[in-house]
């Protein structure tokens, strides 16, 4: 941050005086004294962050209001319950080099599930109805809106006052960017007549024609165009300078809201229009819909109607009306079930492939890469597009049936790309009467390109895959990569760059995780430090070290995810994390399944043996024989047995995975580089996500006819309140709840002495 001027203007001093007026001991503050107390800091800070960003004429000094700053900080320690949400500490003031404040969203911001033909908007319904159990006859309207493509931004109101806007970040936390959206004319920063706490939600985006003039004043201005008006409102919002962000012309659509001291309308379409009524802007096609013909037909409509807005759609998307609906419907990981976006077909553009390059992934997959001659696809400039796989490059698909009519993909043809959405570029198809004379098959590589180990197809896999492990450089360099993402670790100033820098790092290397958390005193050991190196300097290399200690302390399910272990995403990683709550368990369990793991691959062997074998009569029969005589072949205690059946039980967590991750703990290399990691980790348990319900931490199992919501509805309930849902009852079950018909599951509840209630026992319990 530049200076603070000491000996700033009067009325400024006065202020600064006045806040260090009030330093009475924290420890023995009374919670109304210390909420007083933050109330005024916040005053203050806010008058200092105003005085320094907007007017240019800051009110006091840099340590003074650094000092204020910390007995925020420490009154915070003190009362966590009284942080408000206007806090200081997650406001801007922090220096524009090290980047915008962070917010921590009150409401998740989720993103949408997406569908791409009519079909599966009939799903949609479908799975909506079979969720809430309504039948086919029964009403059930949609609101009908066109998926605005910008960036999206949370508005905080208190009392009618802007207070916060936030990106969304990782939906989890975002950046602070209130000062930039009090520029925008289309957001309000005073409502009358709004509940006591509003956070309103939208998209914040440029017209065709305020692109179109903004690129060309950058031109003429010697800047660099940009590539589309998504790219323009994100690079306009995200100016340090607030100054510059007023300067550009950026528009806002609220659509959601977030937290709400109080409903806005029982309908979607209804709080929207108390949104429009509070005077925010609302898209005007959006439209209440009787079911999935009438959804359509308005998205045929949108479609239609795409070139005349003015603005960038990228698709429709579709809200169940009935508020009460959504609540019960609730959310997925990362999406509503009340909602999806209808996309529009991708865009194509053709062009030269000059190349075919392989590319290592963090688990060994070779993946061919297409070198494209420049073209622009959908607003955007394309030069890679991914092959997928040797099968798709040859022209087959995974059976061995043609793709493409049997065409094959070879370096010099014209190829067709698509783009959809955010999603990679794809190549979809080749122009024969185009290919040159010379162009040979491609050859794909038998050895990994990167370490020579040779590069093995399983049986029934799409890819070849490098038999290296971490001695090969670009699977340990992915692996680290995929570590630091931002669904992982998230570590501020080390991304894939500077992590690929610091690998072949001769002085400092980081080959694995662990070598991360040894950075600083590796550093503090050499000669040689960072700090002087070039592109760094004393600041930044503090500032990347204090980051690094920032994630010692991580929540397991990152962790785990950051681990990077073949088909564990973030979803799996938070389903284990919420099941086992710590590291150790999960270890433990995993290690404890082994021997019920490795049966259960010679099960799957032996079955796949045998199917190649068996002619199609008596084949299950037989099947069934070979899986469980592979089984049996194996000795299996009782306990690995438990501890898979456990694995496999968890919600999200299938055979596959199972195996993965049991392959990856029983790696001996995977295995030592995990045990030096953990060391330097705090694994933190989930966030209960109702620690005042009663059913937090308990697993559940439901079983018979519930008649009064569906099987679907009551285990997604239970989740969200906290509890672990299983299929099974064991000596783990804490509550048995069973509907009329239930069998077998009772009486060994009774046997384990676990307890059993009705449904209605269980609607009293999680207080419906
Ligand atoms: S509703 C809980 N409505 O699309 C879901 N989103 O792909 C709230 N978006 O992150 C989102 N137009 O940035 C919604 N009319 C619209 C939208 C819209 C654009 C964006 C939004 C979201 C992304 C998901």
């Amino acid at each position: 941050m530049a200076s603070y001027q000491s000996g700033a203007s009067g009325g400024g001093q006065g202020v600064a005086k006045a806040a260090s007026d009030h330093q009475d001991d924290i420890e023995a503050m009374s919670p109304k004294r210390a909420a007083e107390e933050l109330g005024r800091l916040a005053e203050v800070l806010a008058q200092a962050n105003a005085g320094y960003y907007q007017a240019d004429a800051p009110i006091m000094d840099d340590a003074e209001y650094d000092a204020l700053k910390r007995r925020n900080a420490a009154i915070e320690a003190a009362f966590p319950d009284l942080k408000r949400a206007d806090s200081p500490s997650d406001q801007v003031g922090a220096a524009p080099s090290e980047g915008f404040g962070k917010v921590r969203h009150t409401v998740r911001m989720l993103s949408l599930g997406n569908a791409f033909d009519d079909g599966d908007i009939i799903e949609f319904d479908k799975s909506i109805r079979s969720y809430l159990g309504l039948p086919r006859a029964a009403p059930l309207a949609y609101t009908a809106e066109p998926k605005i493509d910008g960036l999206s931004l949370s508005l905080r109101y208190e009392g009618g006052q802007l207070i916060q806007a936030a990106t969304r970040g990782n939906g989890e936390t975002g950046e602070n960017v209130t000062a930039n959206a009090r520029t925008i004319a289309d957001i309000p920063t005073e409502l009358i007549g709004a509940p006591e706490v509003l956070e309103v939600r939208g998209e914040v985006y440029m017209s065709h024609a305020d692109f179109a003039a903004l690129n060309e004043r950058q031109e003429s201005a010697g800047g660099k165009p940009f590539a589309n008006p998504r790219n323009a409102a994100a690079g306009s919002l995200r100016q340090l300078d607030a100054e510059i962000t007023r300067k550009r012309p950026l528009k806002f659509f609220a659509y959601a809201w977030g937290e709400l001291s109080q409903p806005l309308a029982d309908t979607q379409l209804g709080a929207i229009e108390r949104l429009r009524d509070l005077g925010f802007s609302t898209n005007e096609l959006t439209q209440r819909c009787d079911g999935p013909d009438a959804m359509i037909a308005h998205y045929r409509m949108i479609e239609e109607t795409r070139p005349h807005l003015g603005y960038d759609i990228d698709g429709v998307v579709y809200k169940v009306d009935d508020l009460g609906l959504q609540a019960r419907l609730g959310f997925r990981s990362t999406t509503p079930r009340w909602a999806i976006a209808h996309k529009f077909p991708a865009e194509l553009a053709w062009t030269e492939l000059e190349k075919i390059e392989i590319q290592v992934g963090r688990t060994g997959a070779l993946s061919p890469v297409a070198r494209l001659k420049p073209v622009t696809v959908g607003g955007v400039v394309v030069s890679n597009a991914t092959l997928h796989n040797e099968d798709y490059i040859a022209g087959r698909d995974a059976k061995g049936g043609e793709i493409r009519g049997g065409k094959d993909i070879r370096e010099g043809d014209f190829v067709q790309v698509y783009r959809a959405g955010d999603v990679i570029p794809k190549v979809a198809d080749v122009d024969l009467s185009k290919r040159p004379g010379n162009a040979v098959p491609f050859d794909f590589p038998q050895v990994c390109p990167e370490c020579g180990s040779p590069a093995i197809r399983e049986e029934g896999e799409a890819e070849r895959g490098c038999t290296g492990g971490l001695i090969c450089p670009a699977q340990a360099a992915e692996k680290l990569k995929h570590f630091v993402s931002r669904a992982a670790f998230d570590i501020e100033g080390l991304g894939a760059k500077k992590v690929e820098a610091f690998y072949g790092d001769p002085q400092l290397p980081v080959k694995e995780p662990a070598d991360i958390f040894t950075l600083r005193e590796r550093d503090a050991a050499n000669l040689a430090k960072l700090a002087n190196r070039d592109g760094w300097g004393q600041t930044s290399a503090k500032n990347l070290f204090d980051a690094i200690d920032e994630k010692r302390k991580i929540p397991l399910s990152r962790l785990i995810f950051g681990l990077g272990i073949r088909h564990v995403g973030e979803v799996a990683a938070q389903d284990l994390a919420r099941h086992y709550g710590t590291w150790e368990a999960m270890a433990r369990a995993i290690d404890t399944a082994r021997p019920a793991a490795l049966a259960h691959r010679a099960a799957d062997e032996a079955a796949e043996a045998e199917r190649r074998r068996a002619d199609s009569e008596g084949r299950r029969a037989r099947l069934a024989e070979a899986r469980g005589k592979a089984v049996a072949d194996c000795e299996v205690p009782e306990a690995a047995s438990e501890a898979w059946a456990e694995l496999i039980g968890t919600d999200g967590i299938g055979p596959v995975m199972a195996l993965s991750l049991s392959d990856a703990f029983a790696n001996p290399e995977e295995r030592a580089a995990m045990d030096r990691l953990l060391p330097h980790l705090t694994p933190l348990p989930p966030e209960a996500r109702a620690d005042d319900s009663p059913v937090a931490g308990k697993t559940v199992v439901f079983t018979g006819t519930l008649e009064k919501m569906t099987r679907a509805e009551a285990k997604a309930r239970a989740e969200s309140l906290g509890a672990k849902v299983s299929g099974a009852v064991s000596a783990k079950t804490d509550l048995l709840v069973a509907g009329p018909g239930a069998g077998s599951k009772v009486k060994k509840a009774a046997d384990l002495g676990v307890k059993t209630i009705n449904e209605d026992g269980w609607l009293e319990l999680i207080g419906q």
